[in-house]
């Protein structure tokens, strides 16, 4: 117990030591040390980039199509029930009752997502309980206030 506890803690600049005793290798000298496959390596990662940008390319297509869906499903259903409090349209900064964010302020709110809008659409109106939505129903009104945002 005496003489460990009493050594001094080695400090990285006491020794000109950094702290972290496993030196990363430059980039440069990976590259060197396997000269001889570089070339077929930097062919496959080429592959895999271009299958990566073809799925990047093409997953944004189906899911629009789906947030469309839905973000009109969640319009349908903000003007047939929110919209006695909220602003529900696009670009519609006021609200009926001076409380109630307008959908389009929620958009704007920064980091806004669609799973903080689930989060306080399971918090808000606590005091009313005929406002009940379902899962599916936040994600639609989720998507549809996150369409305001996008700028077309
Ligand atoms: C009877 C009026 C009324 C109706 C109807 C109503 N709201 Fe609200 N809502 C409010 C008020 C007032 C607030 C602010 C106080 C609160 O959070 O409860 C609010 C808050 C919210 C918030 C939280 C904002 C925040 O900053 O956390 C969201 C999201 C929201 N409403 C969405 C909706 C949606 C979606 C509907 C329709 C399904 C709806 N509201 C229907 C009055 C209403």
């Amino acid at each position: 117990m005496g003489a460990r506890a009493t050594r001094p803690v080695r400090e990285p600049e006491a020794g000109g030591m950094p702290g972290n005793l496993i030196q990363p290798k430059p980039i440069g000298a990976l590259r060197r040390s396997t000269a001889g496959s570089t070339a077929s390596r930097e062919a496959s990662m080429r592959k895999t980039t271009l299958i990566a940008a073809a799925l990047i390319c093409a997953l944004p297509a189906i899911a629009s199509a789906q947030d469309r869906d839905q973000a009109r499903r969640g319009e349908a259903l903000a003007r047939s029930t929110c919209v006695a409090c909220h602003g529900v349209g696009a670009g519609q900064a006021a609200s009926p009752i001076a409380d109630a964010p307008s959908f389009q302020t929620l958009a704007a709110t920064p980091g806004i997502t669609g799973i903080a809008i689930t989060v306080a659409l399971s918090t808000a109106h606590k005091t009313m309980p005929n406002i009940q939505l379902s899962p599916d129903e936040m994600r639609e009104i989720g998507a549809y206030i996150l369409s305001l945002r996008a700028v077309p």
